[in-house]
């Protein structure tokens, strides 16, 4: 056979495009040609001829695991991943040249020479492959795969990070900080999520990377040829999940990390928060005004100075002369008390927490053993190594304390670690469950583990009421245990933005109980900025108010009477919503779907959503579509997605596949209902403390599309909707049979509502409606989301009463089914 120059060349310059890194001097190793490969099941084991190890398993027919070490595989573990695989159908076979893996929903081929990995839809369509000639390779003890940039793809999630919707064309980091005051465009905040979402020619897969080290992925910043996900040390250990939906990327990532625990009701309502509220009459008054001024609220929270010193587990006796009292007398106003815990236990001879840990001997420590002290609040302290049994023990135990005294909440702060300086050494170790290790694989975990010993402490001291967590930093799983806020942002209206970005891209990671520091944690917003956030934090998962310690003060009656009316409007409106939150929530317990979900859920392919003027629209649970704006601005431009939207305050009809300009009023947000959207509310209340009527109000939009509900209901507090004591039923509207239909309930839990109002918009004023059967009895009404507003409204409709004419049904509710036909 005659070989030409030019093929010779070629063959030259293929085989060092593929193999120069297994090059003995190159200082990237590559993982090399693959040397033996034993299929078990559905597992298999691969070894290459560079010495790497490589697992890959079938975790379920749209999840695929891939490990590689340059050494064999460590015994596995893990923080984050608590799901084992199932057992699933999966054809794995091998030839010369490939290894196949086949599930129902998806193809791996694995390349020998040299190993390389490529998902395929079952038809074939690539979804994701390794970058020929980079796959996976070393630097040292960093491990990084590369995937080849497809045609159009763009990047969603990845967690708390600044920046756009579609992360196509940057690079972030994941090392949790300390992020006082951050900018908005500042990476690494507090917490590290190693997962995010790609989408392309129609297709989405999510890729998680299960490494606690710090890790850096890079979704094609300056490189236009390959997306990478990497690691400083520990394995390249990842899963990917393909689905037809984003939706379902999202149900088998918390598949795969566990989802939320359905939250005390009484931290769905509004949080009043500041650095700090002392001493208890202070705590008084604010609980007191919220109440004279009918700004409903259910949690006031203290921040460090309740403490003495900033010792942890201590009240200042001064400030808090009778911590069970102050308490039981919120509670009796309607309030749940909520303090702060930071990691940090002053070291100092005496002090109780101090000595116990020290007996116990649940500090961090150097290698050569002494404690490892760092600087934060009370000065020099040691900080429990929540990565050990014994530590966390020691943690739950010490909890006990706030239990005892009352306390619903625990708010878990400067755990990334904090420490002023912000570089811990990395020679502390960490216990990580008997895996002794360093700083570097222990710090991005710390938060994820301190919280989950609140959380069981809490659980272990609080009997059968659930408590309510919150966390700064975390990592994945963090949702198991506890809600996430995002930390010192600032008084400005990009951080207002940015906010809903962090939040929406939180959401799509797994993590639907959100917060941001409404009004904004250092400087001072403007009014118009504080009225805008404040609409805004009715429609976030976890609605805290919450400003720094030398700032004006933030609460909603501080910026004048208007604001104080759109404050408690907004405020207000959320409470009548509790239903439609409660029941957001318990989706969320089922199967991941975030509370805030930007429209990249259900609009994936529609390249509008992530325009970055659109960018921060979201929906609020299934039926809002929020539209976030700066202050200050009195038009606006929007997009509404496909189908067609109501004004939830006007009933008017927008059609989708549009851009608008539209009108901004400073005292409404602008909302919009989805077509065929089911909403159930109910009466105003002023803490989750008091009943409301007995009537629950189910709003039903007339649409194009068959759609459903599923309603949950019970008793917000207690564990017992574990054993059964829950009220379920599927609400469905279907266009095409003209029926609303309520089907039979589920749960042995007893609803607080007798009565169900279907409240009918956008029907014809004519339509007769049938009860069963039979003629129903159909009467007028106003539908009305606020209450009337005092300023000169763009929008026209500073009517005395502000609403629109519809006309409702009501019935008695019964746990069988029953149907509203017309
Ligand atoms: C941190 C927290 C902040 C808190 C302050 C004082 O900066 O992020 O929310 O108010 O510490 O505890």
């Amino acid at each position: 056979m005659k070989i030409s120059c030019k093929s010779l060349f070629t063959l030259a310059l293929l085989s060092s495009f593929i193999f120069p890194a297994s090059a003995q001097n190159s200082p990237v190793k590559g993982v090399g040609a693959i040397s033996s490969v034993n299929i078990q099941g559905q597992k298999v084991n691969i070894t290459t001829n560079q010495n790497a190890h490589v697992e890959v398993t079938v975790y379920s027919p749209t999840i695929v695991r891939v490990r590689m070490d340059k050494q064999p595989l460590a015994a596995d573990f893990s923080y984050a991943v608590i799901a084992q695989p199932k057992q699933t159908k999966a054809n794995i076979t091998q030839s010369a040249n490939e290894v196949t893996i086949v599930t129902d929903s998806l193809q791996a081929r694995i390349t020998k020479n040299p190993f390389a990995v490529a998902f395929y839809t079952r038809d074939g369509k690539v979804i994701n492959q390794d970058e020929a000639g980079l796959t996976t390779s070393w630097i040292g003890e960093e491990v990084t795969t590369y995937k080849k940039m497809q045609e159009g793809e763009r990047f969603i999630g990845l967690g708390e990070k600044t920046g756009g919707l579609d992360r196509r064309g940057s690079g972030y980091t994941n090392w949790n900080t300390d992020a006082y005051g951050y900018t908005v465009g500042q990476d690494p905040l507090y917490a590290t999520i190693p997962f995010y979402i790609g989408i392309h020619s129609g297709l989405n897969y999510g890729i998680f990377l299960d490494n606690s080290y710090q890790s850096d992925f890079n979704f094609g910043a300056s490189n236009n040829r390959f997306s990478s996900f990497g690691a400083q040390g520990g394995e390249m250990d990842y899963y990917f999940i393909h689905h037809k939906k984003v939706a379902d990327i999202i149900t088998s990532y918390t598949d795969l990390t566990g989802r939320m625990n359905m939250p005390p009701l009484w931290s769905l309502g509004y949080q009043q928060n500041r650095y700090s509220y002392y001493p208890d009459t202070e705590v008084y008054r604010i609980a007191q005004t919220l109440r004279e001024k009918k700004i409903p609220a259910d949690g006031i929270t203290l921040d460090i100075h309740y403490m003495d010193a900033y010792k942890l587990f201590t009240w200042n006796k001064e400030r808090f002369p009778n911590p069970r009292q102050m308490t039981d007398k919120l509670r009796q106003m309607g309030f749940r008390t909520t303090v702060i815990v930071d990691p940090g236990i002053k070291v100092e001879d005496g002090y109780a927490a101090y000595e116990s840990g020290k007996k116990a001997d649940i500090f961090l420590k150097y290698v050569d053993g002494q404690n490892y002290s760092g600087q934060v609040w009370p000065g020099w302290t040691h900080f429990p190594d929540f990565t050990s049994e014994k530590g966390r023990a020691w943690w739950r135990n010490e909890v006990k304390l706030y239990a005892n005294d009352g306390v619903d909440g625990l708010w878990n702060d400067m755990n990334e670690i904090a420490t002023w300086g912000q570089k811990m050494p990395n020679n502390v170790l960490f216990d990580y469950d008997g895996h002794t290790t360093t700083h570097k694989e222990g710090h991005n975990v710390y938060g994820l583990q301190m919280a989950r010993a609140s959380y069981e402490g809490a659980r272990e001291h609080m009997g059968n009421r659930r408590p309510f967590l919150l966390t700064r930093a975390g990592f994945s799983g963090t949702q198991r245990y506890a809600a996430m806020w995002t930390g010192d942002n600032r008084a400005e209206d990009n951080h207002m933005l940015l906010g809903i970005r962090l939040l929406n891209s939180m959401g799509v990671s797994g993590m639907p109980f959100t917060a941001m520091d409404i009004g904004g944690f250092t400087g001072n917003p403007s009014v118009g900025l504080y009225a805008r956030w404040i609409q805004l934090g009715a429609f976030t998962p976890y609605f805290r108010n919450h400003t720094g310690v030398n700032t004006k003060s933030a609460e909603p009656w501080a910026f004048g009477e208007e604001v104080t009316e759109i404050a408690r409007n907004f405020i207000s409106l959320r409470y009548k919503l509790l239903p439609y939150i409660y029941s957001s929530f318990y989706e969320a317990t089922q199967n991941g779907r975030p509370l805030m979900r930007t429209l990249a859920i259900d609009y994936t392919h529609d390249a509008k959503v992530y325009n970055s003027e659109f960018d921060t629209q979201y929906q609020f649970g299934e039926a809002f579509l929020i539209m976030p704006f700066e202050s200050g601005k009195n038009y606006g431009k929007v997009y509404f997605p496909k189908g067609k939207w109501y004004n939830l305050y006007t009933g008017e009809v927008e059609t989708g596949n549009r851009e608008e300009m539209i009108p901004i009023a400073f005292n409404k947000l602008p909302v919009y209902v989805k077509e065929s959207s089911i909403v159930p509310m109910q009466s105003l209340i002023q803490s989750t403390m008091e009943k409301p009527t007995d009537t629950l109000t189910v709003h039903v939009y007339k649409g194009d599309v068959a759609n459903s509900f599923v309603y949950y209901e019970d008793d917000g507090e207690t564990y017992d909707y574990e054993k059964d004591a829950y009220y379920k039923r599927t609400i469905s509207y279907d266009p095409k049979k003209k029926t609303i239909t309520f089907d039979k309930t589920d749960g042995s839990f007893k609803s607080k509502f007798n009565n169900v109002k279907v409240v009918l918009h956008g029907f014809d004023a004519k339509t007769k409606y049938k009860f069963n059967g039979r003629k129903a009895d159909v009467q007028d009404d106003l539908a009305s989301f606020l209450a009337p507003i005092s300023r000169f409204d763009p929008q026209g409709t500073s009517n005395p009463v502000e609403g629109y004419k519809v006309k409702n049904v009501v019935v008695k509710n019964s746990n069988d089914t029953f149907t509203i036909s017309y």
